[in-house]
């Protein structure tokens, strides 16, 4: 068996916390072993008050081309249904810091459901999006079908869902997939800046922010603005909020303390 280690590598650097998908030969696919590491160091990441924001990317040609069909092609549906194995993924929407997903390469199938699960994604020119799922005769299942569908639209997703065609950087960026294209030697020093800006805003905002983003993709207008206005006023206990407003008035930079 894989060494449990190597499947992925973390590091932080500054105020920023790292996770690399690293089974490079096999274009990070994802087994079942390296999404529960995923997981528990995204929430290890988390907990740690060093760290303010996670980046999520890939070691070698690929984020990550899919889970890993070696693994699963000889499953049955009970003991998909015993392992219940998307538990896992749930996890990932628990996390409360900004995740950056920075994507070169294939983003496929699973892969792509991961970059999916990421608040922003960053990409390289070269990267590919696609759900090939469909040409191996099955479908996603870790929340493909429904996050594309809530960020591009019926048209697209169906599209892309049913023909498993892959589509480009480009074509990512313009559909609201990606926030931002990076030259494919700069992807990870421009995460890096990008993720550094956000690491240096006061992280209550940033935490409330993220918190809002997602009510608002997850209901309905009504129950999302009570939702917003509460945490708009949840701040107002903040440090952060005394400070970042005496600084305006004082015309100083701020100095955010996370409290
Ligand atoms: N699972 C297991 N192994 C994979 C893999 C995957 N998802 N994707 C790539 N690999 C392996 C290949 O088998 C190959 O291994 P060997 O060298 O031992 O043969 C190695 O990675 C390199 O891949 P290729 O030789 O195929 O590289 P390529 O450049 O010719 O093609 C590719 C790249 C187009 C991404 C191609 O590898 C590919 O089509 N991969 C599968 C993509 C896919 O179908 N993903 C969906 C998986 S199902 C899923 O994700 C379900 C879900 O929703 C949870």
């Amino acid at each position: 068996m894989e060494n449990e280690s190597r499947s992925i590598e973390t590091r932080v650097e500054g105020q920023v916390g790292f996770i690399t998908l690293n089974r490079p030969k096999v274009l990070n696919a994802i087994n079942r072993q390296m999404l529960s590491s995923i997981v528990r160091e995204m929430e290890e990441f988390d907990r740690d008050d060093n760290v303010k924001v996670i980046v999520l990317h890939g070691n070698g040609r690929a984020f990550a081309a899919g889970a890993d069909i070696d693994e699963m092609m000889n499953d049955d549906s009970i003991d998909l249904e015993l392992l219940n194995q998307f538990v896992e993924w749930d996890r990932l929407a628990w996390v409360k810091k900004p995740i950056i997903g920075a994507v070169q390469g294939f983003a496929l199938g699973g892969g792509f459901e991961l970059a999916l699960c990421c608040d922003i994604l960053l990409a390289s020119e070269d990267a590919e999006f696609g759900f090939p799922e469909v040409d191996l005769g099955v479908m996603p299942g870790a929340g493909g079908t429904v996050r594309l569908t809530k960020l591009v639209g019926r048209a697209t997703a169906m599209r892309w869902l049913l023909t498993g065609e892959r589509f480009t950087a480009k074509e990512a960026l313009d559909s609201g997939v990606v926030s931002k294209l990076v030259p494919s030697d700069l992807l990870l020093e421009e995460t890096e800046k990008f993720a550094s800006i956000i690491a240096n805003k006061p992280s209550l905002s940033i935490r409330f922010i993220k918190e809002s983003v997602h009510k608002a993709e997850d209901t309905s207008i009504y129950e999302a603005m009570q939702f917003e206005r509460k945490n708009f006023s949840l701040l107002f206990s903040s440090e952060d909020q005394k400070e970042g407003m005496n600084a305006f008035k004082e015309k100083r930079k701020p100095h955010f303390k996370g409290q």
